[in-house]
């Protein structure tokens, strides 16, 4: 890389987000989609970012190359190896989103041309991108098919998009993503739409290349499931924030802000045969967003919320190693809380 001391880079991560900031301008006022957010992603980590639906994955992961619509105004900072992206000019910018970030999204079959084949889709991509001639990009198309796991290579290069199972879909847009080999791969949903047994699949599928590639990525899910199977580490995000951010291990074992508990207990575990009750969290994000930065966004929905949360905002801070938290109170009130099953409620300020 020009222009950065590798010395200057040395105990650094590899992508680091500073104090992220995301408006979208819109015609009843500006949307607050991302309000200070903060994490890092060394080479070859998952990490997961979780969190109810509006809760600004999405805008987080498409401004990590700034693929965001025009009225959306970004602040903080995205350094890739020391290189800010939100600064980068747009040569740098399409440097980074042909050879370095590559994203895979929900719906594949739409993703992809209807009306070319699979293998010519691949050919083009290798051509354009990494100046491929034609039997060189066509024998690497085989061989980036046969890494997702693509059988009979000559037939399914030969598919058209419709031709192919969902499954098959994912498989071959994640062969466009390892195309470009990538340092980061963003996959937002990316198994959402897919049946269980093969969710399962494309996960095992994406945890083989980043051992095989050392490919860092940031996995994008509602899904409690899809964060144990998959991720090193999990960032919970909640109106705009993280607002708890671990070892995946350590945050699925031990939560530390309410919310995160709370979404925990409001999954549905597909291991249990049981049909226990889920538990439901009252309310919506959206009343959460009025009046945030003066108190925990997540205050008017939370069963555990004292005076202390309507009054000043949670900063994100460390609990050990690694683990922070957003919450005034200590992790063991949150465990109690876990433990009862969302039984215990505590007052609120009149
Ligand atoms: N183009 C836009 N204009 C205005 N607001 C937007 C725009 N895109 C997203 N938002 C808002 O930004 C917030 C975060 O959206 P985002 O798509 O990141 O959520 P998400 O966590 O990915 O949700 P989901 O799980 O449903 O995909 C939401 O309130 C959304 O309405
Ligand atoms: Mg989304």
């Amino acid at each position: 890389m020009t222009g950065v001391d590798p010395e200057s880079l040395h105990g650094q991560a590899m992508l680091r987000v500073r104090d992220l900031r995301v408006t979208f301008r819109t015609v009843s006022g500006p949307v607050r989609a991302v309000n200070g957010v903060n994490f890092e992603l060394d080479r070859g980590e998952i990490l997961a970012l979780v969190g109810e639906s509006g809760s600004g994955k999405t805008v987080s992961s498409l401004s990590l190359t700034r693929l965001l619509p025009r009225n959306a105004e970004v602040e903080g900072e995205v350094l890739l190896d020391g290189r800010d992206i939100l600064k980068a000019s747009n040569s740098a910018l399409r440097e980074v989103r042909r050879n370095r970030v590559a994203y895979v999204f929900q719906d594949p079959i739409s993703s992809l041309n209807p009306a070319r084949r699979v293998g010519s889709q691949l050919v083009e991509l290798l051509r354009v991108n990494r100046g491929m001639r034609s039997n060189e990009a066509r024998n690497r198309a085989r061989e980036l098919l046969s890494h997702v796991g693509i059988p009979g290579e000559s037939r399914y290069m030969r598919a058209y998009p419709h031709e192919l199972s969902g499954g098959m879909c994912q498989r071959v847009m994640i062969a466009m993503a390892l195309a470009t080999e990538p340092e980061i791969i963003v996959a937002d949903e990316a198994t959402s739409a897919l049946d269980v047994s093969i969710q399962a699949q494309i996960l095992e599928l994406l945890q083989r290349l980043r051992d095989q590639f050392d490919t860092a990525m940031v996995v994008v899910t509602h899904d409690f499931g899809v964060v144990a199977g998959i991720a090193d580490r999990v960032a919970v995000m909640y109106g705009g924030e993280i607002i708890e951010i671990g070892a995946t291990e350590v945050v699925l074992s031990n939560p530390e802000h309410p919310y995160t508990a709370a979404l925990m207990m409001s999954a549905p575990d597909s291991s249990d045969e049981a049909t226990t009750e889920l538990f439901m969290i009252p309310g919506t994000l959206e009343e959460s967003r009025e009046h945030a930065g003066s108190r925990c966004q997540f205050s008017p929905r939370c069963p555990l919320a004292f005076d202390r949360c309507w009054s000043e905002w949670p900063k994100l801070k460390d609990r050990q190693s690694g683990h922070a938290a957003a919450c005034h109170l200590d992790g063991e009130e949150v465990a109690a809380w876990l433990d009862s099953g969302g039984e215990i409620t505590v007052s609120r300020p009149a």
